[in-house]
């Protein structure tokens, strides 16, 4: 199965940039293709597999064989039609091209190529809330290349960008450690629609290539507000191995929509300080607000400082990610480092170097403890 995938995404590789490219590609492995295939070709890849019947077929019957085999589930659940090759080249090869890397403060930064993805849930993207996402490493795909998940927030409501609801937004407070996996060839995470999950920025020198498909545990189920594309896009999986097998048209909706949560106890916005000037020293907040393992954010003006207590220091950093701007002060801290919410690149709390790559990097602020005060000085 695992073979056979591998060379469905070969003859994708070979229609699109030819015979030499997936050669080279064959003999060094799929993780290395960056050094064969042109960036350009990567959309066009991921799209011929899409759209390519016979991995589609492959990929059910790799689906409903761990739905069967490791969870013990009899032929009444549901696939998904679309299978999704994932490939993500490594940051370095693309950061420096133009229109690969958008900064910009908005919701389009979040399309940049070869996203890394933001935490999200898919029952948020109009996906079935009883979904379960299947997603296999075809080549070996290191920990720091691959899919996060944020264990426990599967309740939690969490604030999503309104108009395009896919996303925790930069205020999301996501204080637990995300949880990454050094995947070998064949390995696969599965995880709910409702599970919050992301993929980091590929900060590694190989290209993470995977598989990805969608299982429905019982009939499809849609938030109703949400129009989706895939409603009538799954197949029993007791019909796989009929030759032209139907895909249902029929899906339940479930009352319950995702609300406003405008004010959500999981939005933690920068409180507004006031400074004396600018460069001088401002009276930031009482030490006691800053706890161990997450930062505390302040505004000073227009500029907006994370808070850190590391042993008996306080360390001030800029709270923007130079990433995409998702609130460093709203990570997890553990080991002299904060973990970006985002994409999670790490930054060092004594240096604010990031790291995961040196391209990125916060400043330090410089801070002074008088009594329960804690003052902060911009660099
Ligand atoms: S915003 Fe992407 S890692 Fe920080
Ligand atoms: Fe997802």
């Amino acid at each position: 199965m695992l073979r056979t995938l591998q060379d469905h995404a070969l003859s994708c590789i070979e229609r699109i940039s030819g015979a030499a490219v997936a050669a080279a590609v064959r003999v060094e492995g799929l993780r290395y293709l960056h050094r064969h295939v042109p960036l350009d070709d990567i959309a066009r890849i991921t799209e011929a597999f899409y759209t390519s019947r016979p991995c589609e077929s492959d990929m059910w019957r790799m689906m409903a064989t761990v739905a069967k085999d490791e969870m013990g589930m009899d032929g009444g659940f549901y696939l998904l039609r679309e299978v999704f090759l994932r490939i993500v080249p490594p940051f370095s090869t693309y950061r420096d091209r133009p229109g690969y890397h958008v900064r910009r403060r908005d919701v389009d930064a979040l399309k940049y190529k070869f996203g890394s993805h933001a935490p999200h849930r898919d029952s948020w993207a109009g996906d079935s809330v009883n979904l379960l996402n299947v997603w296999m490493a075809i080549d070996e795909v290191p920990a720091a290349a691959g899919i996060t998940v944020f264990p426990g927030f599967e309740d939690i409501e969490l604030p999503h960008l309104s108009t395009t609801p896919f996303y925790a937004t930069h205020e999301a407070n996501l204080p637990v450690v995300p949880q990454t996996f050094d995947m070998r060839p064949g390995d696969c995470v599965l995880f709910g629609a409702d599970e919050l999950h992301g993929t980091r920025l590929n900060t590694t020198d190989v290209t993470r290539v995977a598989v990805s498909g969608r299982i429905a545990l019982d009939t499809p189920r849609y938030w109703p507000q949400f129009a989706s594309t895939n409603r009538d896009q799954w197949l029993r999986a007791s019909e796989l191995d009929r030759p032209e097998p139907d895909f249902i048209e029929s899906h339940e909706t479930v009352a319950a929509p995702p609300t406003d949560s405008e004010g959500s106890h999981h939005t933690r916005l920068p409180r507004p300080v006031r400074a004396a000037s600018y460069h001088d020293w401002t009276d930031a907040c009482a030490q006691s607000e800053i706890a161990g393992g997450q930062g505390f954010s302040i505004r000073i003006g227009e500029k907006e400082i994370a808070l850190f207590r590391r042993g008996s220091d306080i360390i001030a950093l800029d709270n923007v990610c130079p990433h995409l701007y998702y609130r460093l002060a709203n990570g997890p801290q553990r080991d002299g480092r904060v973990t970006c919410p985002g994409h999670c690149l790490s930054f060092d709390l004594e240096t604010g170097a990031c790291t995961d790559d040196p391209s990125f990097a916060v400043r330090r602020h410089q801070t002074r403890v008088e009594g329960d005060r804690v003052f902060v000085k911009l660099a």
